[in-house]
């Protein structure tokens, strides 16, 4: 019989994403509304083990859906990659009458979440990262908000590019995935896109292609790099020297990570986070919300960690094509 849920606890984990809030204030509203109580851990995986833990009522979470960020903060925590840290971590939940956790976070926070489970704290995540890298779902919260802020901002330095004639390498985030640099890629109308999974370090042939496209006529070249590739400013050196064409290098940085969440990232938080508290109500654990082919659905994490997730290659096909 599944173990009676009297109290929930909530945090956010690893890097921010904007619609967190918007995912934190559904899972206490929907736990409160199926009579449930919620504490919210401040601080990921760190505020646990150090007992930061605070009441969450219906209005604690008014005035959120809106915000980027996340009202419990987040943080990464070695302590609770080993044994101890986690055995910790149950002793705390124990203590403060949390039977069940939900998680915020990406791959590595549901890992934390799975060892939770088999310590018998139910636990569920709910897939929150810019990167849109979590296999067992086709939509992660707070990446809409993150590549219409890219988008926005690689279209106004698109714009000084031309007036200048020059060739400009726009750093976006995504350190081992490539979705933000494809999207907005395909979406800026980039002239070449360096994704981790596909690059293969051969800059001779991004130079040629700035020097056919100069002698074609094109007043700007953007190349949208993803993080994982090399060093942009460097590159930036390497590529103006070869090229003789006034070659400038813009990392979008942390911006992408913040700001108010679009109505996407908010609406599909708000299913997430209510999803997630109806599951480890009814006494579900060890799973791992995600949305595919139309439906909000729920995976064991176990599955989900060993989904394998690639950039599909006719996207990548499409976006070579249509740069030329
Ligand atoms: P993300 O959740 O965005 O992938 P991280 O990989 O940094 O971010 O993971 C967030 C946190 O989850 C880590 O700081 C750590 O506390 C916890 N975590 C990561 N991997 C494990 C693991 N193998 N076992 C237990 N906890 C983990
Ligand atoms: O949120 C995802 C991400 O932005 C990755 O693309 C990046 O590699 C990482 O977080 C960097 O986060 P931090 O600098 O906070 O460790």
């Amino acid at each position: 019989m599944a173990k009676e849920i009297k109290t929930i606890g909530v945090l956010t984990s690893g890097g921010d994403a904007p619609g967190m809030n918007a995912a934190i204030r559904a899972v206490v509203r929907k736990a409160i509304a199926n009579g449930v109580k919620v504490k919210g851990i401040k601080k990921g995986y760190q505020g646990l083990l150090n007992e930061e833990i605070i009441d969450l009522e219906k209005w604690s979470v008014a005035d959120i859906i809106q915000r980027g960020g996340t009202i419990l903060g987040t943080a990464r925590c070695s302590e609770f990659r080993t044994e101890e840290g986690q055995d910790k971590g149950v002793e705390i939940c124990r203590r403060h009458g949390i039977d069940g956790l939900i998680v915020i976070g990406g791959d590595g926070s549901y890992r934390g979440a799975q060892a939770l489970s088999k310590k018998g704290i139910n636990t569920i995540g709910i897939p929150g990262t810019i990167d849109l890298d979590i296999t067992c779902t086709e939509y992660t919260i707070g990446f809409d908000t993150a590549i219409n802020t890219a988008m926005d901002a690689i279209d106004k330095v698109r714009d000084t590019s031309s007036s200048h004639e020059r060739c400009s390498i726009i750093e976006v985030m995504g350190r081992n995935a490539g979705y933000i640099a494809l999207w907005c890629g395909v979406a800026n109308g980039a002239e070449d896109i360096l994704l981790p999974e596909k690059y293969d370090y051969n800059e001779q042939n991004i130079i040629n292609n700035i020097i056919n496209n100069r002698k074609r006529g094109k007043t700007h070249h953007i190349i949208i790099n993803a993080e994982g590739i090399g060093h942009s400013t460097s590159m930036a050196r390497r590529i103006e020297a070869a090229t003789g064409i006034e070659t400038r290098a813009t990392i979008l940085g942390y911006m992408q990570r913040g700001g108010n969440p679009t109505c996407k990232d908010r609406f599909y938080a708000s299913i997430m986070g209510a999803y997630a508290a109806d599951i480890l109500c009814e006494g579900k654990t060890n799973r791992v919300v995600g949305y595919q082919h139309g439906e909000f659905q729920d995976f064991d994490i176990e599955e989900a960690l060993a989904m394998e997730k690639s950039i599909s290659e006719y996207q990548y096909e499409v976006s070579k094509a249509l740069s030329m």
